[in-house]
């Protein structure tokens, strides 16, 4: 055990951003788990993914060096969950170079962080082993991290050459479809329990890996290039750094336990749910391990505006909830437990994420309505998946019923499915899903046709009015408002957007206020093309699923630096929001779950 066995995850955080605010990174709050203006990917999943447009040139307002600790989440490991370091949420530690220092400063900082006992975590060097990019017919082996990590006290024996599959960032593995800045990267790896001493060649390399012997814990990424489609085109403008860990593994380290579980960042979870488990008999360390994992995301999702519902975003978080209700059944809670553990959360973090105690009723509210509403439907699924499965197989067409008619999503399905060693036909799941997906599409393609009716003068107001409703109730009733379509005639305007609950009274007159002050402004309408990076950079507000070109027309209303609104959207639109007239909203009704309609008229 080294001094610092038992360094809290807040000391981590802490240590880790004033080492590079020393030396001078510029300290910046994690973005949002839900890309802004992204609609390539439904979470960050790296901390790479908001700074993209800055990765690729644009200036970052803070400068050239930044450090931060983002909110990620990846689910591709969903069945991973359970073992020993994987997490479908986890925060990761990123210091960042734009277009500043390389790989000299990178390497050397990352072995001082890791192994100063007075300013980083003071781990021993003898127990790292570090790994570098083999090369390929376009890119050199890197020599160069090599002999810069033997300069910081690594000997050359601990250094191992790997291939774009773990040393290359994005990783490569399949069919690479990345486009965006890219690079190769040299990964640190910690002996956890200290014997695994030298190591004779990449296989024995390999073996303490897969045995979980070592365990990765820093990754630097040196990103030069940029792909488009999977391919090189060339390199960047600037070189950059790239960096991350995890904050949960480094933990696992620095508590001296050899899972993420029993590291503060999980304990205070699990043993909220062992209070709750009222079955006897084998403790179910799995199950325990799901509860805490799932529940401990969907409430960051939620607090980062996400609201469960049958597609993307949603529908990962309505996954996860109820994955997480049915293995609380497993263990016997009662129903609502569940929120217990999600109140759980907050203590854990203690001030770092303030959006999660600050929105603790409505994360609450939002898990106890998906509960039940899985509730109504779980006993009766659960006895159709029994006639069903009598026949001894799952079809693609039961599947999809036990997903349309009683709510169980598909993984949750085959986790029963192989509970109970029935087998279940995926392949003809996938086509009929596709079938529906193919019919609902073009169904709400027709529902909102460009939004607009007609381009009269009328029209271009009730669109415009509709900016300004998306910002105000942005405003309002919070960040999680996310356009879900529009409709404008001559007469009114439509406008769907997620939201859990009814509007009160007050909420309608607050926004109804805000609408009509904009329109007294006479805020000027700008109009301006610009790349779909710039786009993001500056916030405009897009629609989620909606898949952008490269050059996109922003529409932003009030005055430069000071815009009211600014959302990337074809037009058109007045000039000016002082021709609008008065605004009122004359109904705010429910479409769907989580989905709200307002009607709106000028007058
Ligand atoms: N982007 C790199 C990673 O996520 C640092 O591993």
């Amino acid at each position: 055990m080294t001094p610092f066995a038992k360094m809290s995850s807040a000391e981590i955080r802490k240590r880790f951003l004033a080492f590079f605010e020393k030396r001078g990174h510029a300290v910046i709050p994690s973005a949002s788990l839900v890309p802004v203006n992204d609609p390539t990917v439904l979470f960050n999943t790296a901390g790479m993914q908001p700074l993209v447009p800055f990765l690729m040139g644009a200036k970052h307002p803070q400068g050239d060096k930044i450090v931060d600790v983002q909110k990620c989440v990846r689910t591709t490991d969903i069945d991973d969950i359970g073992d020993k370091t994987h997490a479908t949420f986890f925060e990761m530690l990123g210091n960042w170079s734009l277009g500043s220092y390389f790989k000299e400063e990178a390497i050397a900082w990352s072995y001082d962080f890791l192994t100063s006992k007075s300013e980083g975590l003071g781990l021993d060097p003898n127990r790292l082993y570090v790994t570098v990019y083999i090369g390929d017919e376009r890119v050199a082996r890197d020599e160069e991290s090599v002999a810069i990590w033997q300069k910081a006290g690594i000997p050359k024996n601990r250094i191992f050459y790997k291939g774009a599959d773990a040393n290359w960032w994005p990783s490569v593995k399949g069919k690479d479809t990345w486009t965006g800045p890219t690079g190769p990267s040299t990964e640190m790896f910690y002996d956890i329990k200290g014997d695994v001493g030298d190591l004779n060649g990449i296989e024995d390399f390999d073996r303490v890996d897969s045995e979980q012997r070592i365990v990765e814990i820093w990754n630097d990424v040196f990103m030069e290039y940029e792909k488009k489609e999977g391919e090189i085109v060339g390199k960047l403008k600037q070189k950059n750094v790239d960096t991350g860990a995890g904050l949960e593994r480094i933990a696992m380290l620095m508590q001296g336990t050899n899972n993420i579980f029993e590291t503060d960042l999980f304990l205070p979870l699990i043993q909220k749910i062992q209070s709750l488990v009222t079955t006897d008999g084998k403790k179910d360390e799995r199950a325990e391990r799901i509860i805490a994992d799932h529940i401990r995301t969907s409430v960051f999702m939620i607090a980062d505006g996400v609201l469960p519902s049958n597609t993307d975003r949603g529908y990962i978080l309505r996954r996860l909830i109820r994955r997480a209700v049915r293995f609380a059944d497993t263990l016997g809670f009662a129903s609502g437990d569940i929120l217990k553990i999600a109140e759980t959360v907050p203590e854990i973090y203690d001030g770092a994420y303030e959006n999660i105690p600050a929105q603790i009723d409505h994360i609450k509210n939002t898990l106890s309505e998906e509960e039940q509403k899985f509730r109504k439907t779980l006993t009766s699924g659960l006895k159709e998946f029994s006639r069903l499965a009598a026949a001894g197989e799952i079809t693609g067409k039961d599947a999809f019923t036990l997903l349309s008619s009683f709510g169980f999503p598909i993984d949750l399905t085959m986790e029963i499915a192989k509970e109970q060693g029935i087998k279940i036909d995926l392949a003809s799941f996938e086509e009929e899903s596709k079938k529906h997906q193919a019919l609902s599409r073009s169904g709400a393609e027709q529902k909102f046709k460009g939004g607009l009716a007609d381009t009269s003068e009328m029209s271009l107001k009730y669109h415009t009015a509709t900016h300004l409703l998306n910002a105000a109730l942005k405003k309002v009733l919070g960040p999680h408002v996310e356009q879900k379509g529009s409709n404008i005639t001559p007469e009114r305007l439509r406008f769907d957007f997620a939201h859990p609950e009814k509007m009160t009274d007050e909420q309608k007159k607050q926004v109804e206020d805000i609408v009509n002050e904009k329109i007294q402004a006479n805020l000027p309408v700008i109009f301006q093309e610009m790349p779909l990076t710039k786009a993001r950079e500056i916030g405009a507000t897009g629609v989620f699923g909606e898949k952008y070109a490269d050059v996109v027309k922003v529409y932003s209303m009030g005055t430069e630096n000071n815009y009211f609104s600014q959302e990337i959207c074809g037009g058109p639109h007045v000039t000016n929001t002082g021709t609008l007239g008065h605004f009122k909203i004359a109904k705010e009704e429910a479409v769907s779950a989580g989905v709200r309609r307002i009607k709106a008229v000028l007058t």
